[in-house]
């Protein structure tokens, strides 16, 4: 059975999209044979374009299979979206603006929490992991991404406002499983774009001078999350235009051995 894993945090543009398709791309390289499932389900649909494939060419998406939910509508069952990546091994369901629009067909359902749990099920037998690409708002795509999932990945930024999102996304997490008795196994934090101090500072220069990044990262510690850190880089853009995860243009690139430390962590069972 497949091991969900969503990427979500209150906060926007913290990396959540970047990590999960980099994460995506490390886990394939872990294990050979995993089969790892991308689900973008977020009507951005950056993952989608993050793994080289165009929301304008595709014949069905997560829109189509939140619609098939519905009776009166018509629309896929999730086999019917999947699509095959330029990666050997990932899976994609792509997503589309269009998604936007089916929050509100997704208010009347009567278990509205739970649609992204149920369009799952039937595929998690097949793959190894499922990735969801969680938007930042905390309406009903974040409740049922979380509904979900195993485990949650938190990408947060070098900002006090990560530390009071953070805070936020705990009590989120402990409401919706008061709603749903569905109790997320793991959360795991990532320091995305970290800045290390300068070097080569005194240690009483260093300790009234260090980064912002290492100031948030002694917060995240106090909260007790494991914490990873992902560095800033260029490579980003490259493989965001090239549609794959890094690890698969640049392998030996100190980003891909960060991203790895995280994939080799998240495969382990907990
Ligand atoms: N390690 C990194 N180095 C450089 N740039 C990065 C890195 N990680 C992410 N970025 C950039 O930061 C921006 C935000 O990243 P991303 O879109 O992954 O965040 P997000 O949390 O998914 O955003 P949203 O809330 O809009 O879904 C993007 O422009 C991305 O290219
Ligand atoms: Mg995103």
């Amino acid at each position: 059975m497949a091991k969900t894993i969503a990427f979500a945090n209150l906060k926007g543009g913290t990396g959540k999209t970047t990590i999960c398709i980099n994460i995506a791309g490390c886990l394939t390289l872990i294990n050979r044979t995993s089969r790892v499932l991308v689900v973008d389900f977020d009507p951005q649909a950056n993952a989608t374009s993050g793994l080289g494939i165009d929301e304008n060419s595709l014949e069905n998406s997560i829109y189509d299979v939140v619609l098939n939910q519905f009776q009166e509508y018509q629309g896929v069952p999730i086999t019917q979206a999947i699509v095959e990546t330029q990666i050997e091994n990932i899976h994609l369901v792509p997503s589309e603006l269009n998604l936007a629009a089916a929050s509100i067909l997704m208010q009347q359902c009567k278990d509205k929490v739970g649609i992204l749990n149920r369009i799952l099920t039937p595929i998690k037998s097949y793959y190894d992991y499922i990735l969801i690409d969680v938007p930042s708002d905390t309406g009903l795509f974040m409740l049922n991404s979380l509904r979900a999932t195993d485990e949650a990945v938190i990408p947060i930024d070098s900002s006090v406002f990560s530390i009071e999102a953070l805070e936020k996304f705990q009590i989120y997490c402990q409401d919706i499983q008061e709603m749903t008795g569905h109790k997320i196994n793991r959360f795991t934090v990532v320091l995305n774009r970290y800045i290390k101090s300068r070097t080569g500072a005194s240690q009483s220069k260093k300790s009234s001078k260090n980064s912002i990044s290492e100031e948030i990262e002694e917060g995240v510690k106090r909260m007790s999350y494991p914490l990873f850190k992902i560095p800033e880089s260029l490579l980003v853009y490259r493989s965001q235009q090239e549609g794959m995860p890094i690890s698969h243009i640049s392998s030996t690139n100190q980003i891909v051995k960060n991203y790895m430390e995280i994939a080799n962590y998240l495969s382990e069972v907990n």
